[in-house]
């Protein structure tokens, strides 16, 4: 008998990097509900924890697993178990990422190295490890997390804007290698959105004049719900006051 709709075996596998806080906490609450597991991935176990606990109260299921993105046999080993755990990944939503405001002349080698390690290199191997992994299915989503620096440039964050160029760089040739297999691939890039990291590294934004995490959220959701007959490649959120280009 085929698994019935609402039947643990018809539970649609989401895994989140970065679940542990800000945006990610935000998206993983976003699939708390009997059609999903979320697997909340992050370095901190006790901050993937308490998105679990939150997922739950909701109502949803939910496991944390510590795996350092920087890290790619952790990386394989992570998506390897969560496949042996659950039989497949539905969804992926490499959303783990790091910021420093830095000047050109103030990044240091070792820096720009753990801005990149963190964001492509980590971006890169979750989504090659799951991506392997949904190929034989012929179906899944992958949402990367860019930003408004995929296709801007501020002072300040030139490591951070260049690892987030690669993010989407990155994204549109997966997309591309994806599409004629049937898995859905995009990027939302956002703006300042209100988390500890916008706190940390644009401490000049106004809190109330930011984009929430529960926005991002739901542009994430939307993606991943869309009909198979339609595509969008990335959605860019901005702050209202920012300049619209
Ligand atoms: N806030 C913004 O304004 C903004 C705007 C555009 C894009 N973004 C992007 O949105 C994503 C989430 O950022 P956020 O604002 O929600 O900041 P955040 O609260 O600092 O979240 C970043 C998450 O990434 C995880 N992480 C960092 N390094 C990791 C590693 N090596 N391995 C595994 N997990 C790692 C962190 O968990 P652990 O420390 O436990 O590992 C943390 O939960 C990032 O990719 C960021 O670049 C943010």
């Amino acid at each position: 008998m085929p698994p019935q709709p609402h039947s643990p075996q018809a539970r649609r596998i989401v895994v989140i990097t970065g679940a542990g806080s800000g945006i990610g906490a935000a998206i993983a609450l976003h699939f708390a509900d009997h059609q999903h597991l979320v697997v909340c991935c992050g370095r901190r176990r006790e901050a993937c924890l308490a998105t679990v606990q939150a997922i739950e109260n909701a109502g949803g299921t939910a496991q944390a697993v510590a795996c350092d993105i920087r890290d790619t046999s952790a990386v394989e080993n992570t998506i390897s178990h969560i496949i042996e755990q659950h039989g497949h990944i539905d969804v992926l939503i490499a959303n783990a990422g790091i910021a420093e405001n830095r000047s050109v002349i103030e990044t240091s080698d070792s820096l720009l190295d753990d801005i990149l390690r963190t964001n492509v290199q980590g971006t890169f191997s979750c989504c090659r490890a799951a991506f392997a992994h949904m190929l034989p299915r012929k179906e899944g989503a992958i949402i990367t997390i860019g930003s408004v620096v995929s296709h801007k440039g501020y002072p300040q964050q030139a490591a951070y804007a260049a690892s987030k160029h690669a993010v989407l760089g990155f994204t549109r040739s997966l997309c591309a290698e994806a599409q004629p297999h049937g898995i859905r691939v995009a990027c939302v890039m956002p703006g300042g959105v209100a988390t500890e990291m916008v706190r940390r590294t644009r401490p000049d934004l106004d809190g109330n004049q930011m984009i929430q995490p529960e926005d991002v959220a739901n542009a994430v959701r939307y993606l991943v719900d869309l009909p198979k007959r339609i595509a969008i490649d990335s959605i860019s959120i901005r702050r209202w006051n920012a300049s619209p280009h």
